[in-house]
């Protein structure tokens, strides 16, 4: 996952919001092998993409909501709200485990609505506000340091 492999802006609203594309195409890998019986293979590309949101979540909450925070003074705002909403994002992502590990494909249904009712809201918030309120409050040095850091987490 570095800029050499993938296509995307050398900016926080290009690598995260390529991210957020990249985990959405797994999710859907996941849930056409779930629709075709096949939860074996389901799992597994359900853990690919498990793995890849916490890490996302995590290099949100780590590196880019503390950098947005610094450089807008803004501490109570977005970011506090993206906070909360991660919490509602990994709960579902434990529902959707459970599921596919007890070959429960309804179930795995039902946990994907929940995940994406809040997801998809989650990522456009992120693409329009929060990533493209980062990028312009740093300076080019500042920008190119955290999309480096954000690469390599
Ligand atoms: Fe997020
Ligand atoms: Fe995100």
């Amino acid at each position: 996952m570095t800029a050499t492999t993938a296509s995307y802006e050398p900016t926080v609203t290009g690598y995260l919001s390529w991210d957020h594309d990249r985990l959405d195409a797994l999710l859907e890998e996941a849930t056409t092998l779930v629709r075709h019986g096949d939860l074996v293979a389901a799992l597994a590309k359900y853990t690919d993409f498990a793995h890849g949101l916490r890490r996302h979540i995590r290099l949100e909450e780590e590196v880019l909501f503390p950098a947005f925070e610094q450089a807008t003074g803004m501490t109570q705002g977005p970011t506090t709200v993206m906070r909360m909403e991660h919490r509602e994002i990994l709960e579902t992502l434990s529902d959707m485990q459970l599921s596919l590990a007890g070959k429960d494909a309804a179930g795995f249904e039902a946990a994907r609505n929940d995940l994406l009712a809040v997801l998809q809201n989650h990522n456009i918030k992120e693409e329009r506000i929060l990533y493209p309120g980062t990028d312009r409050a740093l300076r080019t040095d500042q920008r190119s340091d955290l999309v480096h850091k954000l690469e390599q987490g």
